[in-house]
């Protein structure tokens, strides 16, 4: 098994490290900054013996070293700077992801992508059109996060363990994100009839900003902890074939009556990819918050794609 990780920033340097750790693939480093996936791949490779890990990581800068690849994760791109929204990176990461899908397209013909260059769900659709793959085999990683991210929050508030909680995030990886409390449960308990209205909006506002407060934190760059063990999960789903439902960005045509748009919703995950997108019965006030989400997806990739429906 072979994952190729385009950029060697936080997130591609963190997300190389749990592969390596998880011991479930080789992995190639592309970066085009001079040196830097190289150094982060001795260094990571020195650690082998005392981690006691098998496979090999190599860096470079050469693009022609992802051939082959099973698993190709896009982490490349401009990270967020403080008070910047993850949609003012949408011009210059688009003509970033563009030459890199070209790139895959050639190379690596049978391969799974992974976006996570933000915006996620704008940047899986242009990985979608530009390599022109199966749109089982191209998804983004973001609702896998939110929703650790939304788990976490809860199991604080309650002061329970986070195996206890099952948590959902829908939507777009942005500020149109949709926490659903309905289908987060602890133990099978839905939280809407554990916690008041007043206690999940606040849960719901934390976990919608948590990106924003740790990019504000950190003062230059973005969150890589969570991020890199989202991508980590959907790896584990794909190489272990386990048909796991995760939250991913996939691309819809027609599925919760929308199309043409790559958005946050549960899929089950395995070796082919998408098995199956799971339709969720998402009463009205969801349904509509969900349309919204869509419509703020769609607005962005318009612009790119220069196409005028939104709805
Ligand atoms: C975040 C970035 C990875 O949410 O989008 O932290």
């Amino acid at each position: 098994m072979k994952i190729a990780i385009i950029g060697a920033g936080n997130v591609g340097g963190a997300t190389a490290m749990r592969i390596l750790e998880e011991g479930i693939a080789d992995v190639v480093l592309i970066d085009i900054a001079k040196g830097l996936s190289q150094a982060k791949a001795f260094d990571l490779d020195d650690a082998r013996s005392i981690v006691g890990h098998d496979n090999s990581i190599e860096g470079s800068e050469d693009f022609s070293k992802i051939k082959g690849s099973d698993i190709v994760i896009v982490t490349a791109g401009l990270a967020r700077k403080p008070g910047m929204s993850r949609e003012n990176l949408l011009k210059k990461n688009y003509e970033i992801i563009k030459s890199i899908s070209k790139n895959i397209k050639e190379l690596c013909v049978n391969s799974m992508v992974i976006a996570v260059a933000n915006p996620v769900d704008i940047m899986t659709y242009v990985l979608l059109k530009e390599t022109d793959f199966d749109k089982r085999r191209v998804f983004g990683m973001g609702a896998g996060l939110d929703s650790s991210r939304f788990n976490n929050l809860i199991s604080k508030k309650l002061n329970i363990p986070s195996s206890r909680i099952k948590s959902l995030v829908v939507g777009s990886h942005g500020k149109a994100m949709i926490p659903l409390p309905r289908f987060s449960t602890i133990d099978d308990k839905p939280l809407d009839k554990i916690l008041s209205k007043d206690e999940i909006d606040n849960l719901v506002s934390l976990t919608k900003d948590r990106g924003a407060q740790i990019v504000s934190l950190y003062g230059s760059g973005s969150a890589y902890f969570a991020p890199s063990a989202a991508i980590l999960d959907i790896c584990r789903a794909i190489i272990n074939d386990e048909n796991r439902t995760i939250p991913i960005s996939v691309y819809l045509e027609g599925e919760y009556g929308v199309s043409d748009v790559c958005v946050g919703v549960p899929a089950k995950l395995g070796k082919k990819g998408i098995k199956e997108i799971v339709k969720l019965d998402l009463n009205q006030q969801e349904r509509e918050l969900f349309l919204q989400s869509v419509k703020s997806i769609k607005e962005s990739t318009n612009i790119i794609y220069k196409k005028k429906d939104n709805g």
